[in-house]
């Protein structure tokens, strides 16, 4: 997939406001802070298409992109942010979940985990939600280049016995460095 154009079309909590799904549409999941706003901005060749912050809880609605003309991402908010209020953290369940179970041009969803992390319950609990519903899910493990290569390399294994797929399944992928964008890119390409 080449991206040549990418464009902010809005931020949305209720399905009702929604863009219509004309679309192909592929989401991008996880935690707060692992970096999907990041990843996004890297792989649209953009600086700031999607706001950053060092700040966990930076995303707090569902925020739409049109790529291409004809596709499109979208940017979730990150769960697991231990400092927002529990009702928060009820409505983000909600409002996430209610996205999920409702888009019906969604085509895949990219689930970003932190190389350096261990995957918790809600990334399990996701993984076993999409695969129930045969919606293919591409495991990303952010901010490779804070690890040695070999380093890498061996939480791939590690990462992958937890989560019990293949090492093949899951990709490398740092916004500093860039590494691992063509494979997601590639991959993109086989989801839509
Ligand atoms: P929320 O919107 O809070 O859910 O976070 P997010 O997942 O969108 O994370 P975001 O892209 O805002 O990145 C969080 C922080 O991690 C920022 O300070 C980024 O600069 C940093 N970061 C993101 N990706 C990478 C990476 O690949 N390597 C390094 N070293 N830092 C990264
Ligand atoms: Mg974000």
């Amino acid at each position: 997939m080449i991206i040549k154009q990418s464009e902010f079309i809005k931020s949305a909590v209720n399905p009702s406001h929604f863009p219509d799904p004309e679309f192909p549409e592929v989401a991008f999941a996880g935690r707060s802070n692992v970096g999907k706003s990041s990843l996004i901005n890297t792989i649209v060749n953009r600086k700031s298409l999607v706001k950053t912050s060092s700040r966990p809880g930076c995303t707090q609605l569902i925020n739409f992109f049109k790529i291409n003309g004809n596709t499109f991402f979208v940017d979730l908010p990150g769960y697991g942010y231990a400092k927002v209020s529990k009702t928060i953290r009820s409505q983000w369940g909600t409002m996430v979940e209610r996205y999920l179970k409702q888009r019906e041009n969604l085509m895949g969803v990219v689930l970003l985990i932190d190389i350096r992390r261990e995957p918790q319950k809600e990334e399990f609990q996701l993984m076993e939600w999409l695969s129930g519903r045969g919606i293919p899910c591409l495991r990303v493990l952010t901010k490779a280049d804070k690890l040695s290569r070999q380093k890498q390399i061996n939480r791939v294994t590690e990462l992958s016995k937890m989560m019990m797929c293949e090492k093949e399944e899951m990709i490398l992928f740092s916004a500093t460095s860039k590494q691992g964008k063509d494979e997601i890119l590639k991959e993109l390409d086989m989801l839509f």
